[in-house]
């Protein structure tokens, strides 16, 4: 039988404070909670997943270079470091993987410094203010891209 595609789910800094954290606007669910119905919707689309999280852009960059040739494609929500690092936008483009960029929040209705993230460049799609929905959309458009990849293979 063919090996299953993992896609890494990658979660940046201050992400391990959800529930907790200004939970008018990110809600109440934690981080597990969101990892519990990311693996139920990837075990129901046929893929694995590899959930992460992490504080330290360095740890986040080395992360990414080790997902290229291991994993099929990244789900990311840069959290903070998406408005500030191009470390992270470069790891990105390193995988030569399909990427969606997650956000919680609407950074659009935000204050103007999130309405532009780097690591979207590396993006073929961002999901932003639809709050944990966001993760699980965006691994349903991973499966496809992937499945589209290999047909073209
Ligand atoms: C966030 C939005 C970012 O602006 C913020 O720095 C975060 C979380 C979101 O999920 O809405 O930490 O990425």
């Amino acid at each position: 039988m063919a090996k299953q595609p993992t896609v890494l789910v990658l979660n940046g800094p201050n992400l391990n404070m959800l529930g907790v954290r200004q939970p008018d606007v990110y809600g109440r669910e934690s981080l597990g909670d969101v990892e519990a119905v990311c693996a139920a919707k990837a075990k129901a689309l046929g893929l694995g997943i590899d959930f992460r999280q992490s504080n330290i852009e360095g740890e986040l960059v080395t992360w990414l270079q080790q997902a290229r040739g291991r994993h099929a494609g990244i789900v990311i929500n840069p959290a903070g470091y998406g408005h500030t690092s191009i470390a992270l936008l470069d790891a990105l483009l390193v995988t030569e993987l399909p990427v969606i960029e997650v956000h919680l929040s609407n950074i659009h209705r935000r204050e103007p410094f999130r309405h532009h993230t780097y690591t979207s460049q590396a993006a073929t799609g961002v999901i932003c203010g639809l709050g944990s929905q966001g993760y699980l959309l965006a691994l349903e458009a991973m499966a496809n891209l992937i499945k589209t990849k290999k047909a073209r293979a």
